[in-house]
């Protein structure tokens, strides 16, 4: 074990929606500060539902889940989300992105709204820095459009944008390459790699493309940590 806090420790983590069955049954999962960890299972194993828990945006469970030395359980909701908005760079399956903003009012809400992942721009202002990040996976001429009017593909690096300014110390990744065509996945991920390590950002990644599992300093499937199978 290492010497160092780990970037997401979970502790007996049960979670079900409603009075439905339990989708997670996790006795022990933990993710080491600046690892880079690939998480796989079949559709309907619980991935999603496992990163909601560990985002802070699904309540509701027992056990303990402790994300870059907090405990979620003793924060807020408001808390909770000022927490992910400073600290976790979110890629979302679905990318919920905001639909009457323009493409770069989305990529740069969440340093907006913090002053702490402000401050890891580093004095580059913030559109710049937003122009930079988009221009490397190429949406910088979409900037000024609304994200309704965008492709699936253009919409997912948006959101991929999004995650990554602002240098947040945990990404989490939901299939953030589903929609994207080779090259601009080589891309993503070489920007996303090359954004970690200069920050020194932890990375779950969530994909069912194993062609990317070597990539990555751990594979782990779901159906393997979490006793409640699916
Ligand atoms: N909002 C919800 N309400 C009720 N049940 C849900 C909800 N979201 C997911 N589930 C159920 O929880 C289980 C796990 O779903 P989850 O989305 O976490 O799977 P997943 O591994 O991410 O699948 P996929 O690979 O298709 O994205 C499934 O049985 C699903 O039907
Ligand atoms: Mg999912």
């Amino acid at each position: 074990m290492s010497g160092t806090a780990p970037a997401i420790q979970l502790t007996d983590v049960r979670f079900a929606y409603g009075k439905g069955p339990t989708v997670l049954d996790i006795p022990s999962f933990r993710v080491e500060a600046k690892e880079r960890v690939f998480l796989f299972g079949p559709s309907g194993s619980g991935k999603t539902t496992l990163l909601g828990v560990m985002a802070g945006v699904l309540a509701g469970y027992s056990g303990g889940v402790e994300v870059l030395g907090r405990d979620i359980a003793k924060l807020s909701g408001s808390q909770r989300d000022a927490f992910r908005g400073s600290h976790l760079g979110y890629i979302f399956q679905l990318f919920n992105l905001i639909p009457y903003l323009s493409v770069m009012e989305n990529i740069t809400l969440p340093c907006r709204l913090s002053a702490e992942r402000r401050a890891r721009l580093k004095g580059v202002p913030l559109e710049q820095g937003a122009h930079a990040v988009a221009q490397r996976l190429g949406i910088d001429e979409l900037l000024t459009k609304r994200v309704t009017n965008l492709s699936v593909g253009q919409q997912q690096r948006v959101a991929a944008a999004r995650s990554l300014l602002g240098t947040p110390e945990l990404i989490i990744a939901d299939e953030p390459t589903s929609s994207l065509d080779y090259d601009h996945r080589e891309k993503f991920l070489e920007l996303l790699f090359e954004s970690c390590a200069a920050a020194g950002s932890t990375l779950l990644f969530v994909s069912h493309d194993r062609s990317l599992m070597h990539l990555f300093d751990r594979q782990l499937s779901l159906p393997d940590i979490n006793r409640a199978g699916a």
